[in-house]
């Protein structure tokens, strides 16, 4: 366990505001701040931060909580890793717990091991790696900043190397560094004669290598495989170091490969990330969504690459992200078109990339031969179904406009089609108009009033125990949340919101509590005092209705089973419970 006094001083020197800010754009709306949420795809902030408060919460998709919350969720770490990290933002030192998880400190154990490894590889970038990165125009900065090496040819010059500094052999393999020798007696080096990238995570951390064939060896590239540290699939390549700039223009320019991203850094696009070359997973695209809100894919301009980006611009525009597509003239790849025709000329096909439907619309259109009617026809179908994705009605409109001539029929037969396809759409059952939710009744409206109250307030959590006991909360959250509330000994000053937050067994009932705390929900100006007395009245009175319900029921049965005793004991209860 940190010592509490150790997460306290954490909490209360964070800004939250500061904090979300590094990863999350926010516009200051009255006494709060506003952003897009980083945990869902939208289009209108409902991301809310309270520096008075130090909460944050989306009233979109109900996630909340403190900073500590926020650090775990979009960081995706534990609770200690999140406190262990705003120390170190806040140069306050976290002792380690004893008897840690062991997965912390073997993640540390790998992160060790890859930036010897990284090191290694650097101090070995001499010929020819030299000679390969000179023909690719590759500047001394640049190799520096993106920390490139070179894997000496030889079956174990890595391993000996961190065997020679303490590296148990094991690690070095789970590292994806060395694999077994066949006959199970001893290892070798799975980077062999390869000019090294090394793939720094978004905190700087080396956690793979890429390492490119000089010549031409198959593979091309041999990639790190997936250890405690690297997953391919979360992972993009350049974070670390167009991060800052990816977020101050909100866009980022999507390539493949490790050159795409390092000749196009290298000539002042700093906006860049790479997906290496797989196909785009869901959360590359939600990492990539806690940057930017505009990304312009630019993959190799051939068959493949139209494909790949057919695919990803759907994947990236699921999450909310506003999708271009570059069109690459003057070479297959950025690295080419850069090395072929310089930067300007890049820079025209990013300013120039089409709009994701454009895109689309193209693609679709250089499937059919235009010349058959009937090619026509399933064109003017697969166009329809693009547009009819579309709701806003002039963009749609618009859209038609162009594409129509280009299919050689009239806006109004693909308007036509337009409609015909939404119609049949909305007779599916999943477009049915939600239930509407039942009104909150007064009860329920106490119980969260009171819980708010006596969240933020030690007052008012004294005058609350007082009256109530945990039993009282009827609704689940409320109920979870008043367990724990009425439970405990908060002392004067902190009020116990946050150690509710921290504290709360059940992931619902932190998020309602977060929704609770945000939203001004109280009416303002009446006294406090005032207001709990009247919740309190409410729900004692509910109180008292369920028990003359139990007790008149109670009654029917009695008088049913012939029991007169009991009848008339119950009935005197009933009377005193009434009075
Ligand atoms: P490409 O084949 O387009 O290579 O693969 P490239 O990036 O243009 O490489 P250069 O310019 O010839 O050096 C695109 C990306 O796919 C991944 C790599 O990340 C590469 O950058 N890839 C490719 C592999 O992982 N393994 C391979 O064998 C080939
Ligand atoms: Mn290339």
């Amino acid at each position: 366990m940190i010592p509490a006094q150790i997460i306290e001083e954490i909490r209360s020197k964070a800004e939250i505001v500061k904090i979300v800010s590094e990863y999350v754009p926010l516009r200051k709306r009255g006494k709060n701040y506003l952003g897009l949420c980083p945990f869902h795809p939208e289009k209108d902030p409902s991301f809310t931060v309270s520096p008075d408060k130090q909460l944050f919460h989306c009233f979109g998709c109900n996630e909340g909580g403190n900073v500590f919350a926020f650090i775990m969720k979009i960081e995706n770490v534990g609770f200690a890793e999140a406190v262990e990290e705003l120390g170190a933002k806040l140069g306050i030192a976290v002792p380690k717990p004893a008897g840690a998880g062991p997965t912390r400190t073997e993640k540390d154990k790998h992160y060790q091991v890859m930036q010897l490894a990284a090191s290694f590889f650097r101090n070995n970038l001499s010929e020819p790696a030299q000679a390969y990165l000179d023909r690719r125009a590759i500047t001394e900065k640049t190799k520096e900043l993106f920390r490139l090496g070179f894997a000496p040819a030889g079956w174990d010059n890595l391993f000996n190397h961190l065997i020679a500094r303490g590296v148990p052999p094991v690690l070095i393999e789970r590292c994806g560094l060395a694999l077994p020798r066949e006959n199970k007696n001893g290892y070798y080096d799975r980077f062999r004669s390869r000019l090294i990238f090394p793939i720094v995570d978004q905190r700087d951390r080396v956690v793979a290598f890429g390492g490119r064939s000089l010549g031409d060896e198959e593979p091309k590239y041999l990639n790190s495989p997936d250890t405690l540290i690297y997953h391919k699939g979360e992972t993009v390549f350049g974070l670390n170091l167009c991060k800052d700039h990816i977020k101050k223009s909100k866009t980022a320019v999507l390539v493949e490969g490790y050159f795409d991203l390092i000749t196009p850094f290298q000539n002042g696009i700093l906006n860049i990330v790479a997906s290496l070359g797989t196909a785009l997973t869901v959360a590359q695209c939600k990492l990539l969504s806690r940057y930017c809100e505009n990304i312009v894919l630019a993959f190799d301009a051939d068959s493949a690459g139209w494909i790949a980006a057919e695919k990803s611009a759907d994947l990236l525009h699921n999450q909310g992200l506003t999708v271009k597509v570059a069109r690459l003239k003057g070479g297959k790849d950025p690295d080419e078109v850069i090395r072929n025709q310089g930067s300007e000329a890049f820079k025209q096909c990013l300013n120039t990339a089409l709009p994701l439907i454009e895109f689309k619309i193209s693609r679709i259109l250089s499937r059919h031969n235009l010349q058959e009617i009937e090619s026509r026809a399933r064109a003017l179908r697969e166009v329809a179904a693009v547009l009819s994705q579309e709701k806003d009605p002039f963009i749609q409109q618009e859209y038609v406009k162009l594409a129509a001539p280009l299919m050689k029929c009239d806006a109004d037969a693909l308007l036509a089609e337009i409609k015909r396809q939404q119609n049949s759409r909305q007779q599916w059952p999943g477009n049915l108009r939600r239930v509407t939710e039942k009104p909150s009744d007064k009860i329920a409206e106490a119980e969260k009033n009171l819980i708010a109250l006596a969240a933020q307030n030690n007052e008012a959590l004294k005058l609350l125990k007082e009256e109530l006991v945990a039993e009282d909360f009827k609704l689940r959250e409320t109920r979870a949340i008043a367990d724990l509330l009425l439970a405990a000994d908060f002392g004067s000053e902190a009020a116990p919101a946050h150690f509710l937050l921290e504290n709360l067994p059940d992931e619902e009932a932190k998020k309602f509590l977060s929704g609770l705390l945000m939203s001004e929900h109280l009416s303002q100006g009446e006294k406090m005092e005032t207001i709990i007395a009247d919740c309190v009245k409410v729900i004692k009175g509910e109180r008292l209705r369920a028990k003359i319900d139990d007790l008149k029921l109670e009654i029917k049965e009695a008088e049913k089973a012939g029991e007169t005793g009991r009848v008339a004991e119950l009935l005197s209860a009933l009377k005193g419970e009434i009075s």
